[in-house]
């Protein structure tokens, strides 16, 4: 009999020791959807033998709140849905030992592509990207080329051009050798979780060899341009050498009314 009242708070210290995982079955949890972006999450501690020393609110591992309020309900108001809000939630109770519950707040797929539109150079690997970082985690990837009148599934089998690499949160359409007539197209992203669907589009779009060249012509270009300037002024500067003045204009009438000078000191010495 002694043992059996010596195991049971032993078993209990277990099970809360290894702090992620102690939830209490006495605490109930309710989450209301006050709008599509607002939901107020609450947990009630029903056992009153508990002293509640105050109260915090987890999101995964990071400390949203904390309080010294004691009673035995406590609130979090979780804004910014669907996108940033959903996740797992923990409610807190500061009693000893600690109590916790987890609350999930789950969406349908939120994605969010790093770029609306991306580009590429003929030729060249093509790289479109989509991340989702709603709760529940995305269990499915598909990619599409969507067009006016039809609707076109990409997969590492479709062509040999196309490689995806998904992992959990992202997902990674990487398009060889782009072409610039097959190649240039909206594409979607969708991601699927337990609720539902949504997904994402990305405009690429495909420069000419010749459009990349652009900008080393113009360099090309400039340079030409400087170096005729430099030529034709050191050219137009030659009959000028006499003058040892910066500014050619003043520095030619000085050296004129100079010439003068020098003539009439030639004449006053005479
Ligand atoms: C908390 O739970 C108790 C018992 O389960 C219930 O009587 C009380 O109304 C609940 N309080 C809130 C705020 O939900
Ligand atoms: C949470 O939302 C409720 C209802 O909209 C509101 O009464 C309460 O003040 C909010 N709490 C916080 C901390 O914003
Ligand atoms: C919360 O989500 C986790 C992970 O998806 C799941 O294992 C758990 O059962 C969910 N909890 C509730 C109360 O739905
Ligand atoms: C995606 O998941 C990885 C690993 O779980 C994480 O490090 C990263 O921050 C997540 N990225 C986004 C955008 O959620
Ligand atoms: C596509 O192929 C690449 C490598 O060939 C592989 O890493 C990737 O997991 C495949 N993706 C899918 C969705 O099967
Ligand atoms: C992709 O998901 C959207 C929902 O966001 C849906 O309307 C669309 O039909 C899906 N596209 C395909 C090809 O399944």
């Amino acid at each position: 009999m002694g043992l059996g009242l010596l195991t049971l708070p032993a078993v209990l210290l277990l099970l809360c020791g290894r702090r992620t995982e102690c939830t209490d079955p006495d605490i109930t949890t309710n989450a209301v959807y006050m709008s599509e972006k607002t939901v107020i999450l609450s947990c009630n501690l029903s056992v009153n033998s508990l002293i509640v020393s105050g109260h915090r609110w987890l999101k995964g591992s990071k400390v949203l709140h904390e309080d010294k309020d004691t009673s035995n309900v406590m609130t979090y108001n979780v804004t910014g849905l669907p996108g940033d809000g959903s996740g797992q939630y923990t409610c807190e109770f500061l009693t000893t030992p600690d109590v916790r519950m987890v609350v999930n707040v789950s969406v349908s797929p939120q994605v969010l592509h790093l770029k609306a539109s991306e580009h590429g150079n003929e030729g060249d690997t093509g790289v479109l990207t989509c991340q989702s970082n709603s709760f529940p985690p995305v269990t499915d990837w598909a990619w599409y080329i969507v067009s006016p009148n039809a609707v076109e599934v990409i997969g590492n089998g479709s062509s040999d051009r196309y490689v995806i690499k998904s992992t959990g949160n992202q997902t990674v359409l990487r398009i060889s050798n782009v072409d610039i007539e097959k190649d240039q197209n909206e594409y979607t992203c969708n991601a699927t979780n337990e609720l539902g669907t949504g997904g994402d589009v990305i405009h690429f779009k495909v420069r000419s060899r010749l459009a990349a060249l652009w900008p080393f012509l113009g360099i090309v270009g400039e340079v030409v341009v400087l170096v005729t300037i430099i030529f034709i002024y050191e050219k137009r500067r030659k009959p000028d050498e006499v003058c040892e003045d910066e500014d050619s204009a003043t520095g030619a009438l000085k050296s004129n009314s100079g010439a003068n000078n020098d003539n009439l000191r030639q004449r006053n010495s005479n």
